[in-house]
């Protein structure tokens, strides 16, 4: 669906005048999305699915090329500042499928010489095989999808690796390339806030800089949704998870990598740039099934979305050259929306007058004031817009108000 900024959008004024889109600012990434697991997570709903016979990956490259070629059309001259390989487990492509994926990105657009190239990797024995051919071909930093550090939960969450696998491919990770990160889930079921404690300090002791940390969500669709439908599966409750999140806080606070974002944590200069494209609101394009971008085509920032299912995917792009099924371009309000939406997700908050830029229009006084009142925001001295420890928590509802 193609709609245009409506009547009455205030951006309409400023659109003579403005030489490109403020968003151009904040870095360009591309996301590359591969769809395929050897297995499905009992609480993942990401675009992931298990094949039974050999995937076709010679077939899926050239159709990623053909897809970035077609987006590099759209939106010509560009500097990659960061690329993310995403899953769905991208450690199951051969390196060469990789390599061939950096190659078009690098023939389409201009890529900085710094630029991050980040790929997810489940911590699989076989998966860490393949790592000095990623760094081979390009790839510098990975997120290694470890999950729980203890046998048993890693077996309720259905995970295909062990803890000594993990701890180990954390170690070749760190051997290999010049930036890592790993992911936990925490807030699982029967978890107490000393075993958390316990396991959160083993994890900052092994870690590089830079720790995604996220609460089990128990997402639609699911294989624990069902079963926590059916009252076989207990997750802490609110003031559980809320103890929990705390404890998260002060210990890694205390450790040195303090929270960015909601649930990420980094020492000072390890963020992950890829993700902070997205939450400081850059562009970004997206490649693959069920892929996400945000593209600035003249004055106007579109929101695209490629087929999800990947055989499908892969059709339309041999059809059509490209994967697309939804384009919208944004009007001012939600551009305003989404801006709060990711920039509240960091610790540096929002500049109320990009807001501004966007919008036409500022921030709700009002409300900020009554939410600043209540402790959940806070206002800088360069009058930046925050979120405070006590307003994260219940991040959707300050958004809320914000944006009304
Ligand atoms: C889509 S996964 C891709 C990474 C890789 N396939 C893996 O599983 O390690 C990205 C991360 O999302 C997190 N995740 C997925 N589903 C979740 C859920 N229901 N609750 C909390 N975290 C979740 C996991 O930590 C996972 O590492
Ligand atoms: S959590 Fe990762 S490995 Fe598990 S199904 Fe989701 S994407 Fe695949």
């Amino acid at each position: 669906m193609l709609s245009p900024a409506g009547d009455g959008d205030p951006r309409r004024c400023h659109i003579a005048a403005m030489i490109d889109h403020p968003t151009r600012d904040a870095g360009f990434g591309v996301y590359v999305h591969w769809p395929f697991c050897a297995s499905k997570c009992p609480y993942c709903d990401f675009n992931s699915h298990v094949r039974h016979s050999p995937v076709d990956q010679e077939r899926f490259l050239t159709a990623f090329r053909r897809e970035i070629a077609r987006t590099a059309e759209r939106i010509p001259g560009r500097t990659v500042t960061s690329i993310f390989f995403g899953g769905g487990t991208p450690s199951l492509m051969k390196p060469g499928t990789v390599g061939g994926i950096l190659d078009a990105i690098a023939g389409a657009w201009a890529v900085d010489p710094g630029a991050e190239v980040t790929l997810e990797a489940n911590p699989t024995s076989v998966e860490t095989g393949r790592f000095r051919g990623y760094r081979e071909a390009g790839v510098n930093r990975v997120s290694l999808g470890v999950q729980a550090l203890n046998d048993a939960d890693l077996r309720r969450l259905g995970r295909m690796h062990s803890v000594d696998e993990a701890l180990s491919a954390v170690r070749i990770a760190a051997s290999i390339f010049e930036r890592s990160s790993f992911d936990l889930i925490y807030a699982r079921p029967d978890q107490t806030p000393e075993a958390w404690g316990i396991e959160l300090e083993r994890a900052i002791a092994i870690a590089a800089d830079h720790l995604s940390l996220y609460q089990l969500t128990i997402e639609p669709g699911t294989f624990f949704e069902r079963l926590h439908g059916a009252g076989r599966l207990t997750v802490p409750d609110d003031d559980a998870a809320r103890i929990l999140y705390d404890l998260t806080q002060e210990i890694c606070e205390a450790r040195g990598i303090p929270a960015y974002e909601i649930s990420n944590h980094a020492r000072p200069g390890a963020e992950s740039r890829h993700n902070l494209v997205y939450w400081r609101y850059g562009e970004y394009a997206g490649i693959g099934p069920g892929a996400h971008g945000r593209l600035v085509t003249g004055n106007a920032r579109v929101a695209t979305a490629t087929e999800k299912h990947p055989e499908t995917w892969l059709e339309q792009v041999e059809r059509e050259g490209h994967g697309i099924v939804e384009e919208e371009i944004l009007t001012a309000t939600a551009e305003g929306d989404e801006f709060l939406l990711m920039g509240l997700r960091l610790k540096e908050g929002i500049d109320p007058r990009r807001f501004k830029t966007f919008t036409g229009r500022t921030i709700n006084e009002r409300r900020a004031r009554i939410l600043e009142e209540e402790g959940l925001i806070t206002r800088q001295a360069d009058r930046r817009l925050s979120v405070t420890r006590k307003g994260f928590p219940v991040l959707n509802s300050v958004i809320a108000e914000l944006a009304a």
